[in-house]
């Protein structure tokens, strides 16, 4: 480019400002772009890791019981000592079990990996513990585990709302998690006579299953 028209950017602040942008823009777009065409990150995968042309797939929706506890999960903040993403890292795949990829999480809306670990990963802490030790653990962590620092939820054990769910629903068909009108009109009883506790310990027990036994 002529040396004059780079002057011209250059001492220009408003136009500077307006090419950056449009210079990240673009870079941003190339990269995200595509990742919502991929199969790899749009597919869900089988127990082997792989991306599936057909169903069944492992990777399935949230049921009722399991999404209301994943709401409960973000209510009260849990994403804030816990990650769900296992990094492709030796000293992490021999705690975690294997790496976290895009396919198990096509359901998630938002996703929930994070950075942040005051306490571990719980992308494969499904069926780690058993129901009962999650229920004591949520009520006081420190029954069962003596120097954890993780705050109680007490609370947890009251009645679920049963009369939202299915609306939750709804709303997450729009944005592409294939639930049919026969799940979402079955919800509030799956959901009916439950516990918050139940809800979420459901949800804890079922994540990263698909790749559980894979090493
Ligand atoms: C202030 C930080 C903090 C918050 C908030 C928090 N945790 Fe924890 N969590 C920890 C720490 C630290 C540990 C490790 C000690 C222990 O097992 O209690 C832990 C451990 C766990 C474990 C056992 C994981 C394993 O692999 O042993 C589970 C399951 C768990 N938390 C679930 C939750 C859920 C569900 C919530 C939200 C309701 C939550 N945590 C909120 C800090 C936190």
């Amino acid at each position: 480019m002529a040396q004059s028209k780079h002057d011209a950017i250059e001492r220009n602040v408003f136009l500077m400002i307006v090419l950056t942008l449009l210079a990240v823009s673009v870079g941003g777009l190339v990269e995200i772009v595509p990742l919502f065409f991929q199969k790899s990150t749009t597919t869900a995968v089988d127990d082997k890791g792989n991306t599936l042309d057909v169903k069944p797939y492992d990777v399935k929706p949230y049921d009722a019981l399991r999404l209301a506890g994943r709401d409960i999960y973000i209510r009260e903040g849990c994403y804030n000592c816990h990650s769900q993403m296992i990094r492709p890292f030796r000293a992490e795949t021999e705690r975690y079990g294997h790496y976290s990829v895009a396919g198990e999480f096509i359901y998630d809306h938002p996703f929930q990996w994070g950075s942040k670990r005051t306490g571990p990963d719980l992308a494969r802490v499904g069926a780690r513990y058993s129901d009962e030790w999650q229920r004591v653990h949520l009520i006081n962590p420190r029954d069962v585990v003596p120097e954890s620092n993780m705050p109680a939820f007490p609370w947890l054990d009251r009645p679920l709302r049963a009369d939202d769910i299915g609306a939750r629903m709804a709303a997450l068909r729009i944005v592409g998690v294939p639930y049919t009108d026969e799940d979402i009109a079955q919800a509030p009883a799956a959901v009916a006579d439950k516990t918050e506790l139940d809800a979420i310990v459901a949800y804890l027990q079922g994540l990263g299953l698909a790749l559980r036994n894979v090493r």
